[in-house]
């Protein structure tokens, strides 16, 4: 049976892949944000997760707003990278997982989610950075299962819709018969604003409730609407929506064992957490 080890969740602005090109990892500026991840190498290397499931918000390279599904699930064996316009390298090719895919969509359709599915697809700097920096300079060791979520184009999901997408999802893989360990990742945010009058805009206070509230209370964030929560976090914090969709993925008893935050990176408040999911093989033999 799958088992969920985890969830990750990361900021993916597209900034660090230039640092990590120019090695920039020790500089004053840097520093403090690559440190964050030290212990998510640690725990990455003793879990050994064989796959990810990726929630992520796509920003024009595979959707763009004439045709902007709210929830996208690849079904593909491998997603490329192209060019974005950030002068970042292009990333390596992510191979997928077809058949997990084909169940998690079966799933979620039958929960009442009308995903679109994609057999062909490309990820864009919000997989690729936050996979960059948990296995830096290495072969990635996991396929991964994208899931894209609408933080684009107006109206977007609710942060309940989000939760309850994750919840599918969760359930669903707790039922799926192969071996697998599974890590769930959530990126982007927190809270930041590119453009408009609030361009740079980042509101600490309202991100440390996230960070609290996303372990142990996450419905406590459902009672945000997105139109409080661009006000809250800015346009682009609304990328939390991927945070609640990978909270909502991990079944069990859930303990954070690492969270870092630092702010600004680029525009952004960066932050790093690392979740433990005790799920329900663990819990029956505790
Ligand atoms: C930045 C943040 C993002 O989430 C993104 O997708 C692009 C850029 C930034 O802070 O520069
Ligand atoms: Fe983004």
């Amino acid at each position: 049976m799958a088992r969920i080890i985890g969830g990750i969740a990361s900021t993916h602005v597209p900034a660090i892949g230039k640092a990590i090109a120019e090695k920039k990892q020790n500089d004053p500026y840097w520093k403090p944000f690559f440190k964050g991840f030290d212990y998510v190498h640690y725990w990455l290397a003793r879990e050994k997760p064989d796959v990810a499931v990726v929630f992520y918000n796509d920003h024009g390279l595979n959707f763009f707003l004439d045709k902007l599904p709210t929830f996208a699930v690849g079904a593909a064996s491998e997603y490329r990278n192209e060019d974005e316009g950030w002068g970042i390298p292009v990333s390596r090719s992510v191979p997928g997982d077809p058949a997990l895919s084909w169940h998690l969509i079966n799933a979620l359709v039958g929960d009442g989610f009308d995903i679109t599915m994609c057999q062909d697809m490309l990820i864009d700097h919000a997989v690729t950075i936050p996979m960059t920096l948990m296995w830096p300079g290495q072969r990635w060791p996991v396929k991964i299962v994208p899931v894209s979520i609408n933080t684009v184009q107006h109206p977007l999901p609710s942060l309940a819709r989000c939760l309850a997408l994750g919840r599918s999802i969760g359930r669903a893989l707790e039922s799926y018969q192969q071996d697998l360990r599974v890590l769930i990742i959530g990126t982007g945010g927190l809270s930041h604003q590119l453009d408009g009058e609030r361009a740079g805009f980042i509101n600490k206070e309202f991100d440390e409730l996230c960070l609290d509230k996303i372990v142990n209370d996450p419905e406590a964030l459902t009672r945000y609407s997105i139109h409080d929560w661009v006000e809250l976090a800015g346009a682009q914090g609304v990328e939390f929506l991927n945070w609640m969709a990978m909270r909502g993925a991990l079944t069990g008893q859930v303990t954070q064992v690492h969270r870092n935050y630092h702010i600004p990176i680029s525009n952004t408040a960066a932050a790093t957490i690392v979740l433990e999911n005790a799920g329900t093989a663990a819990r029956h033999a505790a």
